[in-house]
């Protein structure tokens, strides 16, 4: 039994608040793209975390967290949130990591400042393009490099050496030193190094097995998927279902339900186009109600109206079988909910969403208005108690994509969800 749990805006649908409550059922949770750029909010027994590297397993203490080979990882980072984590819980995180994800040094993160691309694109400047961009280059440094130590200091030498000629002029990189970086990576990792391994066989194993649960987390969203998603304002790592099998090198998994994550409305942080994104009061009162600031970078998210033109397409890219709607409490109080069915685009209506970003900055939504609903119901627990107008809020998104919406949010806590499948 598998489920995929897979954001289909621009990240931040509040995958973290699905993934903690069904991981419950699960023996082993899979992260398979991404690195710390994710933030995944998480409210356990009242406490609320934001986990950026281990999946929503970390929170059962018999459950594993496997961070798969697509990942990018950043050790420092890892530590610190695995030590975080056993502080709190009282138990250690169970981890598997990837002997062939790749590593972020702190040359990544440097990288983006001197470049001037975290800038640029409004990266959460957690050295991700740079890491992925010396996988994909064949001078990156994998997880399993550190279990040995000559050829993890070879290949960080050969690396050190290229960048010192593509930075003279730099004192930082100048001054990096092969065997320090080593020293300090497995200074972080020290703790962790048993728990590196073959990741792949695990989760095929535990595919396998008739009587255990896998869940794979997604991060970011699919409209920030390299390939797929709008470029050049993207990460860099395959946000969608196709991502991952490739990620966890299993082409033809069988995860039967496949879960997409979506809010109410639409936030996208950082760099790029957004159709339809709202400005003044109401992206003020969207962003304080919805509490829409990056739990990685703080930021403050912009907000706007569900696009269903981008919808339609990111549930088709990811096969989903099943729909989560979040945030519907951010809503309430407004008389009229506009939602965007097609585009204009050089005076024609299109419903296809365009895969250039350039192309996407000259759209503008074309809107239906829906009824909106006044009163408040984040503390409604059944389906059947929600006011006539979120109802049919929902019933009007179903028949535009054409898959079941399972579960509604209607508050940050665990408790206020409601499962219809
Ligand atoms: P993720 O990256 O997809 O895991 O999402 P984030 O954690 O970055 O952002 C989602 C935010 O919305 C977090 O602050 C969650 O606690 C919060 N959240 C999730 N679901 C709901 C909901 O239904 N209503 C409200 N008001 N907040 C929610
Ligand atoms: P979760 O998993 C929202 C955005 C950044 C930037 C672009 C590229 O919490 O949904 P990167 O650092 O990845 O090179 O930045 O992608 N971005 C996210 N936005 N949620 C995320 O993750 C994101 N991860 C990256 O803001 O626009
Ligand atoms: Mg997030």
């Amino acid at each position: 039994m598998a489920i995929a749990v897979l954001g289909l805006q621009w990240g931040d649908e509040g995958k973290g608040k699905i993934t903690h409550l069904l991981a419950k059922d699960a023996d082993m949770v899979v992260r398979f793209n991404g690195g710390p750029n994710a933030g995944h909010t998480v409210i356990d027994r009242g406490v609320k975390f934001g986990t950026h590297l281990i999946p929503a397993g970390a929170f059962y203490p018999n459950t594993i967290s496997v961070l798969a080979s697509g990942m990018v990882i950043d050790f420092e980072v890892l530590r610190e949130e695995w030590d975080m984590l056993s502080r709190h819980l009282g138990w250690q995180p169970r981890l598997l990591i990837a002997e062939n994800a790749h590593i972020i040094m702190p040359y990544h993160r440097a990288l983006e400042e001197l470049e001037g691309s975290g800038k640029h694109f409004g990266t959460t400047r957690r050295g991700i393009a740079p890491a992925y961009r010396d996988k994909a280059a064949k001078v990156g440094i994998r997880v399993g490099d550190l279990l040995r130590q000559d050829i993890a200091k070879q290949r960080l030498e050969r690396r050190l050496d290229l960048l010192k000629r593509e930075w003279p002029n730099s004192e930082e990189v100048q001054s990096l030193d092969a065997g320090v970086l080593l020293e300090e990576q497995l200074s972080f990792a020290q703790p962790l190094l048993p728990s590196i391994g073959n990741a792949t066989s695990a989760i095929d194993n535990a595919l396998e097995a008739a009587d255990r649960a896998v869940m794979f987390e997604g991060a970011q969203g699919a409209l920030l998927d390299v390939d797929h998603g709008s470029y050049p304002f993207v990460t860099s790592s395959s946000t969608t279902y196709a991502g991952l099998s490739n990620s966890i090198g299993i082409s033809n998994p069988d995860i039967d339900r496949r879960l997409g994550v979506f809010k109410g409305y639409v936030t996208r942080v950082g760099a790029g186009p957004f159709p339809t994104r709202v400005s003044g009061e109401l992206a003020e009162r969207l962003r304080t109600i919805g509490g829409e600031f990056g739990v990685t970078t703080g930021r403050p998210r912009d907000c706007g109206w569900l696009d269903l033109v981008a919808l339609r397409y990111t549930v088709r890219l990811n096969d989903c079988t099943g729909l989560a709607i979040t945030k519907l409490d951010v809503l309430s109080g407004l008389d009229e909910v506009k939602v965007c069915r097609s585009y204009r685009l050089d005076g024609e209506s299109i419903e296809n969403f365009p895969l250039a970003a350039d192309v996407l900055e000259g759209c503008e939504p074309e809107y239906e208005t829906v009824p909106g609903w006044r009163e408040p119901i984040s503390e409604i627990r059944e389906f059947s108690g929600l006011p006539s107008q979120v109802m049919g809020y929902i019933a009007f998104i179903e028949r535009e994509v054409g898959v079941p919406v399972e579960i509604v949010s209607v508050g940050p806590e665990p408790e206020a969800t409601m499962m219809r499948a």
